[in-house]
């Protein structure tokens, strides 16, 4: 169909991009509660959690590319009286598992190392983030990496932006600017949440945050988000690998920079071997965090290939009606003008950037991202 791949007769790309908005507000509120709730002493390792996320994202990919890859791989191969055909005939699966591995390990697979060590730098980044601001503030923040992505998709896949597009997102760097100002001029010093009731197994202790901290780590994160998002399509889109060996790819050159922080990182007193100490404190908030990180990047690596990633940044700035809705409940996120304004400008931005093309001329792409 012209509209691409579908889902029970919806489209794939609007399907993959509301699931990503929904996705990124529990994200964030998942990862903000598990980084809070309880005191550093008892809390897990970032570090663990992003080597866990990248071996969970390469298998699932992985075994979605052999699944893909069933009815396409060369059997013939299969039939004849070799060693090859006899294990053939004993495991069906191992001609789609031999054709995914050797396009895993083709010439041009160096070239996910980059957008592999930019993601491993983001995801740690995101958990400094979110420890150190409230998910509403980290929220509008972080939709910075709108600007960095649309920079980037200029720079590098060669897109023109029409001028309507250019000044929203002018607006929308605004609309961050007021929401981030505001929040650090409420809270210039280290900010105190309390957390923990009764009922929770975690005593009530207080949370220190550092809100300069956090709106540092947030920035850098946008810059590799949006250079490694971009540099990813630009992969992805030059050639006609499958989405799934690229995400094998993508996750097996991440385990190194994943791994290096954990290797030097200084050992716990009264150790208990290497993995114990790993994920000593990893409970169940823990667990949340990387199940729906792992399950976000699966879909953002779909909506990457079926749309693009300028649109996968507005479609995200949806989530902070969600995730500004819940922290309001959740964690007594009390809601300030300025912050209304803020993230008001951000919403009448994205609405702006998104106008139908009828309004307005198409983005008109010159090459390298056909
Ligand atoms: O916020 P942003 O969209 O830049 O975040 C992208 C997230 O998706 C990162 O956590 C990254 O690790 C993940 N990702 C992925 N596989 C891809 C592309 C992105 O896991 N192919």
């Amino acid at each position: 169909s012209p509209q691409g791949p579908t889902i029970c007769g919806m489209p794939l790309k609007y399907v993959s991009l509301v699931t990503l908005a929904v996705q990124n507000a529990a994200l964030s509120i998942v990862m903000h509660y598990s980084r809070v709730s309880t005191p550093p002493h008892l809390s897990y390792s970032p570090a663990a959690a992003v080597l866990l996320g990248e071996v969970l994202k390469g298998s699932i990919s992985f075994v979605v590319a052999v699944w893909r890859a069933k009815d396409t791989a060369d059997v013939s191969w299969s039939s004849r009286k070799t060693l090859g055909g006899v294990i053939h005939s004993f495991f069906p699966w191992s001609a789609p598992f031999r054709q995914v591995c050797s396009e895993i390990f083709s010439l041009d697979c160096w070239k996910l190392s980059i957008p592999a060590i930019l993601y491993v730098v983001q995801n740690s980044l995101q958990f400094v983030a979110i420890g150190n601001l409230p998910v509403a503030s980290f929220q509008v923040a972080y939709q910075m990496k709108i600007l960095t992505t649309a920079a980037f998709s200029v720079a590098l896949l060669r897109k023109r932006l029409t001028s309507t597009k250019w000044l929203s997102l002018f607006f929308l760097a605004i609309g961050v600017g007021i929401v981030q100002v505001q929040t650090t001029a409420t809270n210039s010093s280290n900010r105190e949440i309390r957390v923990g009731s009764a009922h929770d197994a975690a005593p009530l202790h207080i949370h220190i945050m550092s809100p300069l901290k956090g709106f540092g780590a947030v920035t850098a994160a946008c810059f590799t988000s949006g250079l490694a998002g971009v540099y990813f399509e630009m992969v992805l889109k030059g050639s006609k690998a499958d989405l799934w060996v690229r995400n094998v790819q993508l996750s097996l050159f991440s385990l190194l920079p994943a791994l290096l922080p954990i290797l030097y990182a200084p050992a716990l007193p009264h150790s208990t071997g290497f993995i114990n100490d790993l994920f000593r404190h990893f409970g169940g908030w823990a667990w949340a965090t990387v199940t729906i990180q792992v399950f976000g990047g699966l879909v953002t690596a779909v909506v990457i290939k079926y749309s693009d990633n300028i649109l996968k940044g507005f479609a995200t700035s949806l989530s902070i009606i969600l995730s500004f809705l819940a922290s309001v409940v959740l964690f007594d996120f009390h809601i300030t003008p300025s912050f209304v304004i803020g993230a008001s400008t951000v919403l009448a931005a994205t609405a702006m950037y998104n106008q139908p093309p009828s309004q307005e001329p198409r983005i008109i792409s010159t090459g390298g991202s056909s």
